[in-house]
C-alpha cells in the first residue's frame, strides 16, 4: 500500500468536498447513475484520483461523486474493483481506504446479489444483517497492517452496525419499501453459482450471493468505521433458470430508484 498515493488521494477527496467526509457510498453494478444528479458537487473520473486503480476495459464507469447530500459531505464511488478481474485485495478496498482517510465515518456498500433463499424474488431488497465471506481471502492478510489499523485482530460481531440497521428499516418502512434481513456471502466469482453451490449457501444460511462488498466491510471495520449494506437481489437461484449479467444488470437499472431512497434516508439521518 503505498501511503503517500493514499494521504493525496485523501487529500483531494476532502477539498472537492469542502472538508472531512461524513459518509461514503459504494455503488453497485447499475446503481452508477442514481445517486449522481441528487449530490450536489462534481463528478472526479478515478483517473484523477491518486492511487486508484484505474476500471478494466469492460467496467464499470471510475467515477466518484463528490460533494453534499442532505447536509452531509459524503463521497459515492460509482464503480469498484473485483477480485474476479484478477485485482488484489488492496485494489479492491481502496476506495474506502481513501475515503476512510478523508475522515468518512459511515459506509454505505450497495451491491447487486443472487437471491439463494427461496422466499426472495427479483427486485426485492436486502438489508445485510451480516456476512459469510467466501472469497478465500481477506484484505487484513498481510505483513503490514491497513493504513490506520491499530490493532491485527478486527473483532466482526455486527459488522454491520445495529443503529444503522434501524435507521435503514425505518427508512424502507416510511417509503413502503420491502427490505428483508438477510445474510449476504460474498464470493470471487466470476462463474455464477451451480444449483449445488447455491444450495449449499443455503444449507450454510446466505440469504444472497455476490462477488463483492465483504472485503470492503473488513476493511471499513479494521478502521473503526460504521458500516450499513443494502444488496438488490437481481436473480433468484433454485428456479431452474440460467444466470445472465444481463439480467442482473435489467433488474439493477430498474430498481435503482428503490436503492437511491434507501441511500438518501440513511445519509439525511446520520
Ligand atoms: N451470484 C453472484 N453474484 C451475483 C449474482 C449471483 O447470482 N447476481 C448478481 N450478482
Amino acid at each position: 500500500m503505498k501511503r503517500k498515493r493514499l494521504q493525496a488521494a485523501a487529500e483531494l477527496l476532502r477539498d472537492e468536498a469542502g472538508g472531512d467526509l461524513d459518509c461514503a457510498i459504494v455503488l453497485g453494478s447499475g446503481f452508477g447513475a442514481v445517486l449522481r444528479d441528487r449530490i450536489a458537487g462534481k463528478t472526479i473520473p478515478y483517473k484523477k484520483i491518486d492511487g486508484m486503480p484505474l476500471p478494466g476495459v469492460a467496467g464499470h464507469a471510475g467515477e466518484a461523486h463528490i460533494g453534499m447530500l442532505h447536509g452531509r459531505r459524503v463521497v459515492a464511488f460509482s464503480g469498484r474493483f473485483h477480485l474476479y478481474e484478477g485485482r488484489a485485495t488492496d485494489e479492491v478496498i481502496y476506495p474506502v481506504l481513501a475515503a476512510a482517510h478523508a475522515g468518512a465515518k459511515t459506509f454505505v456498500l450497495t451491491n447487486a446479489a443472487g437471491g439463494v433463499n427461496p422466499g426472495y424474488h427479483a427486485g426485492d431488497l436486502m438489508l445485510i444483517v451480516d456476512q459469510l465471506n467466501l472469497t478465500g481471502t481477506s484484505p487484513l492478510i498481510g505483513e503490514d497492517l491497513l493504513p490506520g489499523q491499530t490493532v491485527r485482530f478486527i473483532d466482526m460481531v455486527d459488522a454491520y452496525a445495529p443503529h444503522l440497521r434501524e435507521l435503514a428499516r425505518q427508512i424502507a418502512a416510511e417509503h413502503a419499501i420491502t427490505l428483508h434481513d438477510g445474510i449476504y456471502a460474498g464470493l470471487a466469482g466470476p462463474a455464477y453459482e451451480t444449483p449445488a453451490e447455491a444450495r449449499y449457501l443455503r444449507t450454510i444460511g446466505a440469504d444472497a450471493v455476490g462477488m463483492s462488498t465483504v472485503l470492503e466491510t473488513i476493511a471499513a471495520r479494521a478502521l473503526g468505521r460504521d458500516v450499513v449494506g443494502f444488496s438488490l437481489i437481481t436473480n433468484v437461484h433454485g428456479t431452474g433458470a440460467p444466470t445472465s449479467h444481463e439480467e442482473v444488470l435489467e433488474t439493477a437499472v430498474r430498481s435503482a430508484e428503490n436503492v437511491a431512497r434507501l441511500v438518501e434516508g440513511v445519509v439525511a439521518n446520520l
